[in-house]
C-alpha cells in the first residue's frame, strides 16, 4: 500500500520531528534556506494528503483546492491558528494539529524579557556602547534612566495561558496591582490575586501592558487611536501575541507623539518588518522578530508534537492535540 504524502514547508524541522513523519510517510520537505513561497507551496501541495506548516504560510482556500481532495491533515507547529482558513478546512473535514501549551512558558519568559528590555531601555543602551554615546556620557546621573516595575500597574490584555505564565513570572518584581482585560474574569485570575477590569479601565491604568491575547475579528487592531488616547503617557506596551492586534500606524502616531512612553514588539505587521520602515527608527520601540517560542528545547517538543499530530490524523487516530 503507498503511503501517505506529506509536505514539509521548512528544512530545519528538528530531526526527532522528521523522523516520526519519515517513519510512516513519504516526505516531500522544501530544502532552501527561506520559508516556502507561496507559488511553491501552491505547486507542491498538490496531491499531498498532509501539510507540516508554521505561521508563515497562509492555509486559505487557494492553497486547499491546489491541495485538491487528497489532503485529511494539517499540522501547524504553532499555537495560534490565524494564518489557517479554518471555516473552509472544516467545511472540507479536513483535521488540524497545532501545539497548545507546550511554547508557553517560553512565550511567558521571552515576553518578561522584552518587557524589561523596553522599559529599562536595554537596546537604546547597547546601541550607545556602538555609536560612541557611552565615551561622551561615561557615566551620568539621568543617561539611560529607564522604569521600574515597583510599585506599578501592570494590565494584561488577554489572561489565558501564556498571559498567566507572565503574571506568574513578574511576581517577583514588586508589582503594586495587576489587573487584566478580557472576555470574562478567570480564577486563575482571581488565585494570582489580579483584578478584572474593563479594556478601558486596563488602559486608563495600567502602567505597563502587556498583550497576549490571540488575535481574532473582536482583538483585530483594537490598540488604536482611540485606545492610545486613553493610556497614560507614560505607559509601556508589550506586544508578544499578533502584530494584528495593534493598529500599527496609531502606534507609530503614539511613539512619536509621546501619547504613549514606549513599545516593546515581538510581533508586527507584515513580518519580517522590512529594514527601511519607521517603527525601526523610533527610539522608544524595541523591536525583535517574532521569537517568543524560539527556546531550543520548546522548538523541539512543538515540531514533535506536530509531527505525531499529523501521523495520529492520517492513521485515524485522535490527534494528541486536534485544533478541530
Ligand atoms: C505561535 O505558536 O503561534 C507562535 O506565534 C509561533 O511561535
Amino acid at each position: 500500500m503507498s503511503r501517505p504524502r506529506v509536505l514539509i514547508t521548512r528544512r530545519d524541522v528538528p530531526q526527532k520531528a522528521l523522523d516520526i513523519i519519515n517513519d510512516k510517510c513519504e516526505v516531500d520537505i522544501w530544502h532552501e534556506s527561506f520559508p516556502i513561497p507561496r507559488d511553491e507551496l501552491l505547486k507542491k501541495i498538490s496531491g499531498k494528503d498532509a501539510i507540516l506548516c508554521c505561521v508563515t504560510e497562509k492555509i486559505d482556500k487557494d492553497v486547499l483546492d491546489a491541495a485538491g481532495p487528497n489532503l485529511k491533515v494539517i499540522g501547524t507547529m504553532s499555537v495560534g491558528h490565524d494564518h489557517l482558513n479554518l471555516e473552509e478546512i472544516k467545511r472540507r473535514g479536513i483535521k488540524v494539529g497545532y501545539t497548545p501549551g507546550i511554547l508557553t512558558d517560553a512565550t511567558a519568559e521571552l515576553t518578561v524579557a522584552l518587557l524589561l528590555a523596553t522599559s529599562r531601555r536595554m537596546f537604546e543602551a547597547h546601541t550607545e556602547i556602538l555609536n560612541g554615546g557611552w565615551k561622551k556620557s561615561v557615566w551620568s546621573p539621568l543617561w539611560m534612566n529607564g522604569w521600574g516595575l515597583l510599585g506599578s500597574t501592570v494590565g494584561i490584555f488577554g489572561l489565558g495561558r501564556i498571559g498567566q505564565g507572565v503574571l506568574r513570572r513578574l511576581q517577583g518584581f514588586g508589582v503594586k496591582r495587576f489587573i487584566y482585560s478580557g472576555h470574562f474574569p478567570r480564577k486563575e485570575g482571581e488565585e494570582m490575586g489580579a483584578e478584572y477590569v474593563s479594556f478601558d479601565n486596563l488602559l486608563a491604568e495600567s502602567d505597563f501592558i502587556i498583550v497576549t491575547c490571540a488575535l481574532n475579528d473582536e482583538t483585530r487592531e483594537i490598540f488604536d487611536d482611540k485606545a492610545f488616547a486613553k493610556m497614560k503617557n507614560s505607559a509601556i506596551i508589550v506586544n508578544t501575541s499578533r502584530g494584528g492586534v495593534i493598529h500599527q500606524d496609531a502606534l507609530i502616531k503614539a511613539l512619536k507623539t509621546k501619547q504613549i512612553r514606549a513599545a516593546g514588539l515581538d510581533v508586527m505587521v507584515p513580518e519580517p518588518l522590512p529594514t527601511d520602515h519607521e517603527l525601526i527608527t523610533l527610539p522608544n520601540c524595541t523591536l525583535i522578530p517574532h521569537i517568543g517560542s524560539a527556546e531550543a528545547t520548546t522548538r523541539e517538543a512543538m515540531a514533535t508534537l506536530t509531527a505525531t499530530n499529523i501521523v495520529a490524523g492520517l492513521e485515524g487516530h485522535p490527534m494528541p492535540a486536534a485544533l478541530c
